[in-house]
């Protein structure tokens, strides 16, 4: 453990500041940190049907992480728009939601470098034939996840008239529900968490058009909580070298 230095040498007079405290309490030591997500997206965080957890690509990640840097976390469950205000609040302490690292967010949360590369991309009924493009979105009606750069997207593309309405939904799992159902046109989503809804929906839904630009995913701390990153920051690399990382995308995504 550590020990306090008390009065510094050097032979001057040694003023005494504060208790040393600081520097004497083992860091850390008990200190569950809290992390954020929101679990409607899989394969990168989602309920397990059977236990009822939360579990999938980021958060064995997230604990991996946690594990080679030597912390204990807990993962909370909340809406993805009410992540970064809880960071900024302190009442979480790391976000790891398949976030995507854009400029608006780094200016309010300090993120870990770029853990995976994916794209928007539109999504409608496997019946569907008159939406082959973003083109064909003029007069429909197109659901997002409130707070994601889907919904932003879809914004931005109503702001141009290339879009009627946007409708925004809390959890993704609803926005598929309302997609099948037939009560909105289309889907902006994230491509590999489409797939997934793909997956346990078969034969119900499709992707179409070109995916949107590429966007990077990383997880998130409190601004100017550099200790707490460079921890992080540090477990990734080892959880990169040691192999585990690559074991993780063999069993969500099974070695894409
Ligand atoms: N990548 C998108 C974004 O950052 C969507 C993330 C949604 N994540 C979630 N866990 N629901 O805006």
């Amino acid at each position: 453990l550590t020990v306090a230095l008390v009065g510094c040498g050097g032979g001057g007079t040694a003023t005494p500041q504060g208790s040393g405290d600081e520097e004497a309490a083992p860091a850390d030591s008990g200190k569950v940190y809290i992390v954020g997500t929101e679990p409607t997206f899989p394969p990168f965080e989602y309920v397990d049907e059977n236990t009822g957890e939360i579990v999938g690509f980021d958060i064995d990640l997230i604990k991996a992480i946690a594990e080679r840097a030597g912390i204990q976390v807990e993962i909370k469950s909340m809406g993805f728009d009410g992540l970064i205000p809880a960071l900024q609040s302190g009442n979480i302490d790391i976000v790891i939601a398949g976030m995507t690292v854009n400029e608006e967010r780094a200016a309010v949360v300090d993120f870990g470098p770029s853990y995976w590369e994916a794209y928007l991309q539109i999504a409608v009924t496997a019946d569907n034939e008159d939406i082959k493009s973003v083109e064909d979105l003029k007069d429909k009606t197109v659901g997002v996840q409130i707070g994601t750069t889907g919904a932003f997207k879809a914004e931005e593309l109503k702001a141009q008239g290339l879009v009627k309405e946007v409708k925004t939904y809390n959890t993704v799992d609803v926005i598929f529900m309302e997609l099948i159902q037939g009560n909105i046109d289309a889907v902006i989503n994230d491509l590999p968490v489409t797939e997934a809804y793909m997956a346990r929906n078969p034969g119900k839904i499709k992707l179409t058009g070109e995916p949107f630009e590429g966007e990077e995913y990383g997880y998130a701390v409190a601004k100017g909580n550099k200790e707490l990153l460079e921890k992080l920051n540090a477990g990734l690399e080892q959880v990169r070298a040691d192999g585990t990382f690559d074991e993780l995308v063999l069993k969500y995504f099974g070695g894409e």
